[in-house]
């Protein structure tokens, strides 16, 4: 298939698989919820920097500096369009955890806000919010989950109240998979006024994410999961009426139009929030990246995932293995499991040993919703766009042996 311009579009999966050289040492790669591997015009982005023209950004005239301000602006724009927002509105960081926490120390707290948040967060949704409550007197209220991991708009409105300065939520569980109803839960925060700050971490780049069509304020993102980016980078959106009410976490050089001894005039956002020499390779690969995700389509990433996960769910059918999280309608591609009387940890170096599975094990930095659950820790298979579907049947298979061998 080929766009107007001559671009190509609609990537196969063989495609991919030929870009991505980690798959090559043979791994079966299913941890795609905690990073994702690089595609070879990924690296060859970041190359093409270290190589060409691997000088500072904003802070000079000579042409390498120039073409490296360049590259790494333009990468605004590439992120901006995998989400449907304006290149001003990206400010770019290591991760969505930094991106949260821009939100959580930028925002000018009042004794008495409130905060809610959801039970299933994870860890970066989370403890930012506890420390606002112990500093800042802001109330933490955290909505109840359904025993499947599903947040009921109900329990939401609920908790929203006038007093409810922000409301933030994970799109989509890293836990459990769980996919939470963001565009309502937006609507119930606008209407009583609050801000509406997104988790995406496990959304973008794998299911469509629109901030206009979910009507957020504030979206957090990595671009080492979903969108195939290198690892630390991420950004957060921030709808450019909202710039007023966030201070950058960072103060320093290369943000300034002027400075006096006690004083300074710092440059407009997005750039402002750029203080220090950043991560201009990771930048610049995370803007290809994004390209790349266009290449494929997100439509057809959030597919084929869609039919990964029902084919990986088959292993709730196998005696002594236990499977958390909804059903396959409202999960994206993650199933957290268990097998009875064996340690999650011991279930993932066994996947590992046997067959060159690679799952993560333990609480997912999510310890609060292992606790719902009752364990203190889960095995968890996340899929992206490249996975086979010979290695999803692999992994049932293999899944099913230990079970059989071990559990019970
Ligand atoms: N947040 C990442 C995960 O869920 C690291 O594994």
């Amino acid at each position: 298939m080929r766009r107007s311009g001559g671009n190509r579009v609609g990537k196969s999966v063989v495609d991919v698989r030929a870009d991505i050289p980690f798959l090559k040492t043979g791994i079966i790669y299913l941890d795609n919820a905690s990073t994702t591997p690089t595609p070879q015009p990924v690296i060859d982005a970041m190359l093409g920097y270290f190589s060409e023209y691997s000088a500072n950004v904003g802070r000079g005239l000579y042409r390498a500096t120039c073409r490296a301000t360049e590259a790494f602006e333009a990468a605004r724009g590439k992120i901006a369009r995998v989400i449907n927002a304006k290149p001003e509105e990206i400010v770019y960081t290591k991760n969505a955890t930094e991106a949260i926490n821009i939100v959580a120390r930028g925002l000018k707290w009042r004794k008495g806000d409130k905060v809610v948040a959801t039970v299933l967060e994870h860890h970066s949704n989370l403890i930012p919010w506890q420390r606002l409550e112990r500093a800042a007197g802001v109330k933490l209220n955290l909505v109840p989950a359904t025993p499947d991991c599903l947040i009921e708009l109900a329990a939401v409105e609920r908790a929203v109240d006038k007093k409810t300065r922000l409301v933030t939520v994970s799109h989509v569980s890293n836990a459990v998979g769980s996919i939470q109803p963001i565009v309502e839960i937006g609507k119930l925060a606008r209407d009583n006024g609050a801000l509406f700050l997104v988790d995406a971490a496990q959304s973008v780049g794998h299911i469509p994410v629109g901030v206009k069509r979910i009507g957020c304020d504030f979206l957090a993102a990595p671009g080492h999961k979903g969108l195939l980016g290198p690892q630390g980078t991420g950004f957060l959106y921030v709808r450019e009426d909202r710039f007023d009410e966030l201070e950058p976490l960072l103060l320093g050089g290369g943000i300034v139009e002027s400075v006096e001894e006690h004083s300074c005039k710092l440059v407009a956002p997005p750039q402002v929030f750029d203080a220090g020499t950043p991560n201009i390779p990771g930048v610049i690969g995370l803007g290809r990246a994004c390209e790349y995700v266009e290449e494929i389509g997100v439509e057809k990433i959030a597919e084929r995932e869609r039919r990964l996960t029902e084919l990986m769910m088959e292993i709730s059918g196998i005696e002594h293995v236990q499977v958390y999280g909804p059903d396959i309608e409202h999960r994206g591609g993650v199933v957290s499991l268990n097998v009875d009387n064996l340690e999650h940890h011991k279930v993932a170096a066994m996947l590992d040993e046997i067959a060159n599975i690679a799952v993560r094990s333990g609480h997912h930095c999510a310890a609060p919703t292992m606790r719902r659950l009752g364990v203190d820790g889960t095995a968890r298979a996340s899929v992206h766009y490249f996975n086979l579907e010979e290695e999803v049947e692999r992994f049932v298979d293999v899944l099913g042996q230990i079970a059989r061998d071990f559990g019970g």
